[in-house]
C-alpha cells in the first residue's frame, strides 16, 4: 500500500527535521557506553568459558522451555543464580526487557494499581500497558510523591483486597541515581503492596560481592520482603538473557501463567552454561569494582570542576546534560573524532538530551584525564 509507505516517510523526515532521528552505528573507539560495566564481555576467560560450554547437541535450544527448550543448565544457573542473590528461586528468560514486560504483565491485571517511577525502563512501562493495570505515576525518586499517590488509591480502590504494586529500578539507566531502597520496603508495607525491583544496572557494579544495589542498604530480612527482582545476563554478565528472582511459588506461577515466557523459544543452550562462569567472575571482582568507583568520582568531580551540567548521578551512569538534541548529536560526533565512543540519548528515550557516559572497569584513569579534556576542547570549538 503506497500510502503507507509515504506516511512513514514523511512521518521520519518530521524526526530527522528535529534532530531525533535514530540509526545503528557499530562501535568505534573506547567505549564510555555501553554496559558492560566490568568489561566481561571482553574478557578472555568468558570467551574462553563460551567456546567451552558447546556440549549440548544442538545450537538453537530448538523450543519453548515448557516443549523441548528446556535444559538442566538453564535450571543449574537458576538456582546458582538465586542462591547468589539470597532469594528462593529464580526464573531465565530470553532478556531482560522480557522479564520485566512479561512479569508485570502476569501479575498485574484491570483490578491492579502499579505505582511507578516516571523515569522507569520502557519494559516496565510496557508490561504495564499490557497488562491493562490502572498506572500511577510519581515523580522521579520522590517517595512523598508515592506515598500520597498511595493514600488516594486505598481509599479509591473499593476493596482492600485490590492488588498495589510498586515498581522501580533500583540504578536508573538513564539518569544514574538510586531511590531510597530502604524506605520503599517502608511503604511497601505500610499500605500492604507488592514490591517489584529491576537491579539490571547495579548487579555486578554494587552490593558484596556485586550482588546489586538492594545488598547496599537492606538486611536479609527485608530483602526477602521484595516479592520480584529482575535482572538482566546484558550488563554486567557480558551475555544476554533476564532473571527473576523470586519465591518457589513465584516461580511455579510465572511458568504457569507468563506469556512471554511459555510462547517463546528458550535461550540458547550455550547461554546458561557460560552465565555459571560469568557469575562467578562478578563474584571475584573487587578489583574492577574498587576501581569503577575510582574513575567515576574522578569523571564526576572533573566534570563539576569544569562547569558541565552532569545530572545527579552517584554511579557508574553519568549522564552529561545538553541544552538541545542537535548540540549533544554535536558532542558525540566530535568525542568520536577524539576516539571516545559516546552516544547522544534524546526524547522520547528521555525527557531533555545528554550524553549518557557509562564508565566500565577497562577503562583506565588516564583515558578519563583525557576524555575531560576533550569535553573542555569541544566546548571552546562550539562556542568559537
Ligand atoms: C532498567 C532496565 N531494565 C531492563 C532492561 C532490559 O534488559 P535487556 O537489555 O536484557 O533486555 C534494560 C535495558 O537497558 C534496563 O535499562
Amino acid at each position: 500500500m503506497k500510502a503507507h509507505w509515504e506516511n512513514l516517510r514523511s512521518e521520519l523526515d518530521q524526526i530527522k527535521s528535529k534532530d531525533l532521528y535514530r540509526e545503528c552505528k557499530e562501535f568505534e573507539g573506547l567505549d564510555f557506553c555501553s554496559n558492560d560495566y566490568l568489561g566481561l564481555a571482553r574478557s578472555k576467560v568468558l570467551r574462553d568459558a563460551l567456546a567451552l560450554s558447546i556440549t549440548d547437541n544442538t545450537t538453537g535450544s530448538t523450543a519453548s522451555r515448557l516443549v523441548k527448550g528446556h535444559r538442566k543448565g538453564m535450571e543449574d544457573f537458576e538456582t546458582k543464580f538465586a542462591e547468589f542473590v539470597e532469594s528462593e528461586s529464580s526464573l531465565l528468560v530470553s532478556t531482560g526487557y522480557v522479564a520485566n514486560m512479561g512479569l508485570l504483565d502476569t501479575i498485574a491485571d484491570s483490578q491492579t494499581y502499579i505505582f511507578t517511577d516516571r523515569l522507569n525502563h520502557a519494559s516496565i512501562l510496557d508490561g504495564i500497558r499490557i497488562s491493562r493495570a490502572n498506572k500511577k505515576y510519581y515523580n522521579h525518586l520522590d517517595l512523598d510523591h508515592l506515598e500520597s499517590q498511595l493514600a488516594k488509591a486505598v481509599s479509591e480502590q473499593s476493596s482492600a483486597r485490590k492488588k498495589r504494586i510498586i515498581v522501580s529500578e533500583t540504578l536508573f539507566s538513564m539518569d544514574g541515581d538510586v531511590p531510597n531502597i530502604k524506605r520503599l520496603i517502608e511503604i511497601k508495607r505500610k499500605y500492604d503492596c507488592i514490591l517489584v525491583l529491576d537491579e539490571a544496572h547495579s548487579f555486578g557494579v554494587f552490593g558484596r560481592e556485586g550482588r546489586g544495589m538492594i545488598f547496599e542498604s537492606l538486611t536479609a530480612s527485608e530483602v526477602s520482603e521484595i516479592e520480584y527482582r529482575v535482572y538482566t545476563l546484558g550488563k554486567s554478565l557480558g551475555l544476554e538473557g533476564g532473571i527473576i528472582a523470586t519465591s518457589k511459588i513465584g516461580r511455579e506461577y510465572l511458568i504457569n501463567r507468563m506469556r512471554a515466557f511459555i510462547f517463546s523459544t528458550a535461550p540458547l543452550p550455550i547461554i546458561s552454561i557460560t552465565a555459571l562462569s560469568a557469575l562467578k567472575l562478578v563474584q571475584e571482582a573487587e578489583k574492577q569494582r574498587a576501581h569503577l568507583k575510582e574513575i567515576s568520582k574522578c569523571f564526576r568531580d572533573g566534570m563539576i570542576q569544569a562547569g558541565f551540567q552532569i545530572a545527579p548521578s552517584t554511579t557508574h551512569i553519568i549522564p552529561v546534560l545538553m541544552p538541545s538534541e542537535a548540540i549533544s548529536l554535536q558532542y558525540s560526533k566530535l568525542l568520536s573524532e577524539f576516539g571516545f565512543d559516546i552516544r547522544a540519548i534524546r526524547p522520547p528515550t528521555v525527557p531533555t538530551s545528554r550524553l549518557r557516559v557509562s564508565l566500565n572497569a577497562l577503562i583506565t584513569m588516564s583515558e578519563i584525564e583525557s576524555l575531560l579534556g576533550a569535553f573542555k576542547k569541544i566546548r571552546e570549538k562550539i562556542s568559537d
